[in-house]
């Protein structure tokens, strides 16, 4: 490359990280870090014990056999790091049955530690997702009046067990005849109901309810009006939602059969 000439890999690498700059990765990642930084520090610094006292006893068992692998606490160190992280160069083998020991314990005490990193970081990244989940669901639940009849507890149960989903206009988002295992609450645009005089839903009402309650299939076909926002709610949870709140079932239920006199059947 001519001194002077700006280096297009450079560029280029630059312009594949720019996505990332609008990711919400980083963000998530700062909050999981944050928060399991005792759990992180403590596996650290056990990692850091780990690793100190096997160099001792490597350092220990193999010095006098290869000293200049084995001769210094860094030399030793080395071997150790490269050892418990299982990646294994190879440049430094025990030669003595004591050292080789050591080191398959080593390997494996690696294997566990890294797990343990792994784990805690699934967990927290887990649980941060499930927590943007629960804040976002928690604010859609509250467009739907029906829902408002719920104590805390059911509540929060509810919006646990509800899935947002946005349909695009003019999408089929149930179709006649075909069998249901979820109803669904809309949040925000409207949904067409094709009976034989069409019906359009808007914010706060639900469809679907039907099939849950009666088993049968789809009753009608229900497609997005407009773009749509709906919270889906599985029929386990449905009958969850009808043990916890008879008020919301018998609402649900004298909705269903009101709208069972004008639906066609399937
Ligand atoms: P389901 O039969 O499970 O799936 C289609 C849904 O369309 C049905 O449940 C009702 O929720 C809804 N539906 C059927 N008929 C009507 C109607 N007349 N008015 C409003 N919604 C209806």
């Amino acid at each position: 490359m001519l001194v002077g000439t700006p280096d297009r890999s450079l560029y280029c690498a630059v312009w594949l990280l720019k996505p990332l700059r609008d990711s919400t990765f980083f963000p998530v990642l700062g909050r999981v870090l944050a928060k399991e930084a005792r759990n992180l520090i403590g596996v650290t610094t056990l990692f850091g014990v780990v690793l100190f006292g096997v160099a001792l006893a490597g350092y220990v068992i193999e010095r006098g056999i290869q000293p200049e692998k084995f001769g210094s606490i860094p030399q030793a160190i080395w071997w150790a790091v490269v050892t418990l992280s299982t990646t294994g160069y190879g440049d430094a083998i025990p030669q003595s049955f004591a050292g080789r020991v050591l080191s398959g314990a080593v390997m494996m005490s690696g294997i566990g530690i890294f797990a343990l990193w792994a784990g805690i970081l699934a967990t927290g990244f887990y649980q941060e997702v499930r927590r943007g989940d629960f804040v976002r669901n928690w604010q859609l639940v509250a467009a739907v009046p029906l829902f408002q009849k719920l104590g805390p507890a059911v509540l929060v149960e509810i919006v646990r067990a509800l899935r947002p989903r946005t349909v695009p206009a003019g999408a089929v988002v149930c179709r006649i005849g075909e069998p249901g295992d979820q109803m669904f609450f809309v949040v925000e645009g409207r949904v067409s109901v094709a009976t034989p005089n069409p019906v359009e839903l808007g914010p706060g009402a639900f469809f679907g309810e039907m099939a849950l309650i009666t088993g049968e299939p789809r009753m009608a076909t229900v497609s997005a009006a407009t773009v749509v926002s709906l919270l889906s709610l599985h029929s386990a949870d449905f009958q969850m939602l009808c043990g916890s709140s008879p008020e919301i079932a018998e609402i649900i239920r004298n909705t269903a059969l009101e709208r069972r006199g004008t639906a066609p059947m399937a």
